[in-house]
């Protein structure tokens, strides 16, 4: 069954009419899931909202989010888009993990932030098989990379390469693999390859 096109919030129970095959724990929510597509055996754990903001403030907006194939998406998560959401295959996210692509416009000093409009700085895309840590933010216009590690509680504001480690905030890249030499290393000009890691 097709979700209905709009300015709907849905619930456990009828989420599993729209989304067969996909495991929602309790309370979860998805606001307007026309806008929402999320693959097959892909779990929401409990407590976790996906939001599709098509008005807000009275400008209107077209998002889109992705969920892919296998993902594993933690209790207590956040994901909210007014522009594009793509989280790949198998991406694991810890609990407490929030993704949006937009941030509450503050220029106007004449109006509280509330109530002006909401702005994207660009989509944000995850790669296959990431894994994002506990209680990390991914914000507008970022794109992380395949099989990177996201480390706790960081906030992601660049893009993150391909089979790295990034941590901290603003998140830094600590570890990324040298397909050259075969190993992780740290990254910089003297790449220091690390033990045990080949
Ligand atoms: C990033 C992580 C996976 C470790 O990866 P690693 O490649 O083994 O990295 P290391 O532990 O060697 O740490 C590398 C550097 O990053 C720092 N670091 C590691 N994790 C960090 C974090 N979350 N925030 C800030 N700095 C961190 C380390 O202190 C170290 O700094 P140094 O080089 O100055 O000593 C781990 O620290 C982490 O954050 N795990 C997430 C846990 C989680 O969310 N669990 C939920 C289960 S789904």
């Amino acid at each position: 069954m097709l979700p209905p096109p709009e300015s709907s919030v849905y619930y456990m129970d009828e989420l599993n009419k729209y989304y067969p095959g996909v495991v929602f724990g309790n309370s979860c929510a998805i606001m307007n899931p026309a806008y929402v597509k999320i693959a097959k055996s892909v779990t929401i754990n409990h407590v976790s909202s996906i939001a599709a903001i098509i008005e807000y403030a009275g400008m209107t907006y077209t998002p889109y989010i992705e969920i892919g194939e296998g993902c594993q998406i933690g209790a207590f998560a956040n994901i909210a888009s007014c522009n594009k959401i793509i989280i790949g295959k198998n991406v694991l996210t810890a609990s407490y993990v929030q993704i949006t692509d937009h941030n509450h416009g503050y220029k106007d000093i004449t109006k509280p932030i509330m109530h002006q409009p909401i702005e994207s700085q660009g989509p944000i895309e995850i790669g296959d098989g990431s894994w994002i840590g506990f209680g990390s933010h991914i914000l507008s216009g970022v794109t992380i990379g395949k099989n990177v590690v996201i480390g706790a509680n960081s906030v992601v504001s660049r893009d993150i390469p391909d089979f790295s480690v990034a941590v901290g905030s603003p998140a830094k890249v600590v570890r990324q693999y040298d397909g050259n030499k075969k190993a992780w290393c740290k990254p910089g000009i003297m790449r220091q390859c690390i033990d045990g890691l080949r």
